[in-house]
């Protein structure tokens, strides 16, 4: 995966890329990383790159033209015309499934806007896609390009070690990824889910699965609304409602979810009995 970045701070790009995971895998040559900086593209030759907005407001506008030439040049040089990203508040919000979908690129532009944004002829021009990392703003487009980076770099066969690379990640099948324990056994009298330690591998993907949909009821629900969900699934959930409804039941099986499962709130009670009766 071949990396392109136009922006007014090269430098920013290049620390935070070539640091931990990113770097390693840029100095083992399985992604490469270029900056191109905009402003060597100025059209007074004096770095200058913005102007005031037509029909007045605060703030400049970073100008159309040297952010074309810098494109210009860069893709005159590099051979190829790969699709350019520009990051934007409002554009099309990054998930995993667009991660997914870029690392299939073989190269990618990204473009970083500043101040209040970017000439919208150039978005014409050159920009194939717009996208946004949420629903906040910025000061400018040099972290969402790297968060893009780090989330496609992830799939870059190379990039991460065996260790590394989960086989379970959150989003990877719809669900948000169950809890994870390290050692101690017991740290401060709390302690690892002993299904954890019984080595019974069939009863350790259960739970971890379990606990998935738990997590994802409770903290995005309307993920949940979108899965699959098989025979086994839906007993769970149904048990969750069961023992919510029976607080009789909740201490009989406190190990199996913790105390987080066993109480659902009013609204995700709904939620799972109207999920349930599809
Ligand atoms: C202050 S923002 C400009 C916001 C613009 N005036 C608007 O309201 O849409 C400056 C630059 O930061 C970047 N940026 C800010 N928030 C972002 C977000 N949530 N996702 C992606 N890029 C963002 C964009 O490149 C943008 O051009």
């Amino acid at each position: 995966m071949n990396y392109y970045v136009l922006t007014l701070f090269p430098e920013m790009i290049e620390n935070g890329m070539n640091t931990s995971i990113t770097g390693r895998a840029i100095a083992g040559g399985y992604l490469s990383l270029e900056t191109v900086n905009i402003r060597d593209y100025s059209l007074t030759g004096n770095g200058r790159i913005d102007d005031y907005p037509y029909g007045g407001g605060a703030g400049m506008v970073m100008q159309a033209e040297p952010i074309c030439r810098a494109y210009e040049d860069l893709v005159q040089r590099i051979g190829t015309e790969p699709r350019v990203v520009y990051l934007t508040p409002q554009g099309r919000v990054f998930d995993q499934r667009m991660a997914e979908e870029l690392a299939r690129e073989e190269d990618l532009i990204f473009l970083c806007g500043h101040y209040e944004g970017v000439d919208e002829r150039v978005l014409e021009e050159i920009v194939t896609d717009q996208v946004s990392i949420g629903d906040y703003v910025l000061t400018g487009g040099e972290l969402p390009a790297m968060v893009m980076m780090d989330a496609i770099a992830r799939m870059v066969p190379g990039v991460l070690s065996n260790q590394e690379s989960g086989q379970y990640e959150s989003f990877q099948d719809g669900l948000l990824e169950y809890p994870q324990y390290s050692r101690p056994e017991e740290w401060r009298g709390k302690q690892v889910p002993p299904v954890l330690l019984s080595g019974h591998h069939g009863n350790v993907d259960r739970w971890r699965r379990d606990q998935s949909l738990l997590r994802t009821l409770k903290n995005r629900p309307e993920l949940l609304a979108r899965v699959e969900l098989d025979k086994k699934d839906r007993k769970y959930l149904q048990s969750l409602l069961d023992r919510t409804k029976t607080p009789r039941l909740v201490s009989a099986a406190p190990d199996d979810d913790g105390a987080v499962a066993a109480v659902l709130t009013e609204e995700e009670q709904k939620f799972l009995a109207k999920l349930l009766a599809i």
